[in-house]
């Protein structure tokens, strides 16, 4: 099952946001499970009041020892409700010490962990930084999203770490706009492939933007554990936007995972 991890560079675009929303709206198959690997430290056990165990560090010693990858996700867990979606959550101390630790225990040996075969995990993986203990994640995931507002300073920023990042994951890295930028995908994706194609003499179609995503303090809250979700919260822009991005992110997840693929796959043979 795919892994998809969701980073940023500057300011706070909504990582945590988008990796619960996501995972909250995701298609029924995809069993999905968010885990905290913010180096930074987790803010899921605050916002919605989870407990301090089992976490990110337990997750990380069934790694060690991983028997059946389900199994780990059932005892590492802890669900958050989003009114009837129950999604299940391995949530990281704040801090970060304990997730620096845990992280590498999750991407050597633990590529069995992260890979479950049973269910989509996605990654909280935080600010990066050049030194981020999250760049072996990123090489294995099947999607490396990286939210962005579109705004001078943030694009400025990203295309700072363009050329790490597209080492990380070429063909597999998308640029997600968060709410509240000025620019279009469109003039962030020219800039972008610019950089890419021109200085740093890569394929310019390395890097793909989506977005933005609205700006909806409702549907934040509700993700923030500050609201609870009414009967009609999958109508809410920022969740319905979320829904249409797993329709886009559909050609990164490997194919036994999209039944999209396979339908597609059949109406053309
Ligand atoms: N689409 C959105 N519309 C309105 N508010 C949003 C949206 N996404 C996130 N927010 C709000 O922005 C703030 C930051 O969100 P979030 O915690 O997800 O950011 P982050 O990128 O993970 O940064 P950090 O890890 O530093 O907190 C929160 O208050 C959240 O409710
Ligand atoms: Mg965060």
């Amino acid at each position: 099952m795919p892994l998809v991890a969701v980073t940023y560079v500057k300011g706070r675009p909504g990582a945590t946001a988008t990796a619960l929303g996501l995972a909250a709206v995701a298609p029924e198959w995809a069993r999905p499970v968010v885990v905290e690997c913010d180096p930074a430290g987790g803010d899921l056990m605050r916002r919605h009041r989870l407990a301090a165990v089992p976490s990110v560090v337990d997750l990380a010693a069934a790694a060690r020892g991983a028997a059946s990858p389900g199994d780990v996700f059932a005892a590492a867990s802890q669900p958050v409700a989003v009114r009837e979606a129950r999604v299940p959550v391995v949530v990281a101390p704040a801090g970060g010490a304990q997730t620096r630790a845990a992280l590498p225990e999750l991407t050597g040996s633990g590529r069995a962990v992260l890979g479950a075969t049973d269910r989509m995990v996605v990654a909280d993986c935080g600010r990066l930084g050049l030194g981020s203990p999250v760049w072996p994640l990123l090489r294995l995931a099947d999607v490396v999203l990286v939210l962005a507002r579109a705004n001078t300073d943030e694009v400025a920023h990203l295309r700072e770490h363009l050329g790490e990042l597209v080492d990380a994951g070429a063909g597999r890295l998308v640029v997600l706009l968060g709410a509240g930028g000025v620019y279009s995908a469109a003039d962030v994706a020219d800039v972008l492939s610019t950089h890419v194609g021109q200085e740093l003499a890569r394929d310019p179609e390395a890097v793909t933007v989506l977005g933005p995503l609205p700006d909806d303090r409702r549907a934040a809250a509700v993700l923030g554990g500050e609201l609870v979700a009414g009967r009609r919260w999958r109508r809410l822009p920022l969740m319905a936007a979320y829904a249409r991005l797993w329709t886009d992110l559909a050609p990164y997840l490997p194919v036994a995972a999209a039944p999209h693929a396979d339908v597609s796959a059949e109406a053309t043979s």
